[in-house]
């Protein structure tokens, strides 16, 4: 076996320029979920990784269809005794706009020194494209020394709305010891992680409507509500002036962190200077209290993701918007939930809203918040091949993005997922100019190879 690895990690030295071909291959397609416009995309994607899994020699290939976008599955069950791993993968990417922020557009990749440019190469095809170019490492020179199914998701950037119902008519299919999961990224190039916690997310549109059509601002400015400024004065409400958000019971269900977790988030290289770095931000700013790092991972949020409303064009134009729009969401912590939050948020519109305009919110997604167990076979030959690569221990990090289907694994078919990933930081992932850091990419397909041997 020893042998075996020696000549699969030999493999991967020799065929770097043919993995990052095919990497090259799969982000040319734009698999952009959310937008109607790329269902085509979806399903040539979808291909993509059937043909790549035949490649691998793995067997009960099948493209499932959803109400959205297809689930693609397939295993290979031979290793006796072995445990079993689900590879837990999504082939679909965020919008790469706005465009022309782009250095090279968002499809076609671009080598730059050591970074591969394209949208997805670091969220998350440049990992999936990784775990499946380890294992066919493993497959040429011997054979895999674990049982593996993968399930490769089209719906992760849009809340995995079909994963659900998915896992809960296909569990004996899906059932596993543990789920490898590399979507959660590490914290530097020489700080390879895993990840103990998600935070979940809670997605909404809140739209306020006045008049019944925009108005001449001077002519009837003063005399009605403008939903535009009514719409900031709530959303302004939701937040006091330390960063507590004010929706009733918003903080009722949270675990608090204990001071032995606090000493242990403290020393993680992600001090204020990270931040700062990271943000570009001139400052720092979060709930009194708690530091940046506890902000991110353990504490939760409300942000305004985008507005629209009245005249936005150049130059200047004298209206009174007849209504205004924006969309929000929260961060949330273990206990949180979307559904409860959205109650929460309901009554805060109910009790705020003033006479003169009405209101509506709209539920775009959500996903629940988890913590995974750290003591398990996964994890502990995860950690050991970040040692065998890197020469150091993995750190073990709270992370602030949300993957909701962790804890839907841990619901529907009670198994924990080792939380890794090769993506860094300052990828800039949803952003334009996304990129795969390559050095770090390829010791990461080393690293999955020692994973697979070390769980042998
Ligand atoms: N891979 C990210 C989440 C992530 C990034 C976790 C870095 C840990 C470290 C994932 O693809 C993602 O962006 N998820 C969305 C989920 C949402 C749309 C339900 C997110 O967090 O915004
Ligand atoms: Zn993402």
């Amino acid at each position: 076996m020893t042998d075996n690895r020696e000549k699969a990690l030999a493999y991967a030295q020799e065929n770097k320029e043919k993995f990052l071909d095919e990497l090259k291959e799969v982000l040319r397609i734009p698999s952009v979920s959310t937008d109607s416009a790329h269902k085509d995309d979806m399903l040539r994607t979808a291909e993509w990784m059937v043909e790549k899994l035949k490649e691998l020699g793995m067997e009960n290939i099948e493209i499932f269809p959803t109400a959205k976008h297809p689930v693609v599955y397939a295993d290979w069950l031979h290793a006796e005794g072995a445990p079993t791993v689900l590879v837990y993968g999504h082939y679909d990417v965020q919008p790469a706009d706005p465009l022309d922020l782009w250095e090279t557009p968002p499809f076609e990749p671009s080598l730059r020194g050591d970074s591969l440019h394209a949208r997805g190469a670091s969220d998350m095809k440049g990992q999936v494209v990784a775990t499946m170019k380890a294992i066919e490492a493993i497959v040429e020179n011997g054979g895999l020394p674990a049982n593996i199914k993968f399930m490769i998701e089209g719906e992760e950037e849009i809340g995995s709305p079909s994963l659900v119902e998915f896992m809960e008519t296909h569990k004996e299919l899906l059932a596993a010891d543990f789920c490898l999961n590399a979507d959660a990224g590490m914290l530097g190039k020489e700080l390879p992680s895993i990840t103990y916690a998600l935070r979940g997310l809670a997605y909404f549109e809140i739209h306020v409507n006045g008049p019944s059509h925009d108005l001449h601002s001077g002519l009837f400015g003063g005399a009605v509500r403008n939903p535009a400024n009514t719409l900031m004065t709530l959303i302004a409400g939701m937040k006091d002036a330390d960063g507590h958000i004010q929706l009733p019971g918003f903080y009722d269900k949270i675990r608090p962190i204990d001071d032995d977790e606090r000493a242990e988030l403290a020393r993680l290289p992600m001090k204020e200077e990270f931040f700062l770095k990271q943000t570009g931000s001139p400052a720092l700013w979060g709930e009194k209290g708690y530091t940046p790092v506890e902000h991110v991972g353990a504490r939760p949020t409300l942000d305004v993701n985008g507005m629209l409303s009245g005249f936005t064009g150049e130059g200047a134009k004298t209206v009174l918007p007849a209504k205004a729009m924006a969309k929000i969401s929260m961060r949330l912590v273990p206990d949180q939930t979307p559904d409860e939050v959205y109650l929460q948020l309901k009554q805060y519109m109910e009790e705020n809203t003033p006479e003169g305009v009405s209101w509506e919110i709209k539920i775009e997604h959500g996903g629940n918040p988890s913590i995974s167990e750290m003591g398990g076979v996964g994890v502990r030959a995860m950690a050991k091949a970040f040692k065998d690569v890197w020469g150091v221990d993995p750190l073990f990090k709270r992370e602030g993005g949300s993957i909701p289907v962790v804890g839907n694994m841990q619901d529907i078919l009670g198994i924990e997922s080792v939380l890794t990933g090769f993506g860094l930081p300052d990828d800039r992932i949803h952003s334009p100019n996304e990129k795969q850091d390559l050095p770090t990419w390829y010791r990461g397909i080393d690293a999955l190879i020692h994973f697979f041997y070390n769980l042998g």
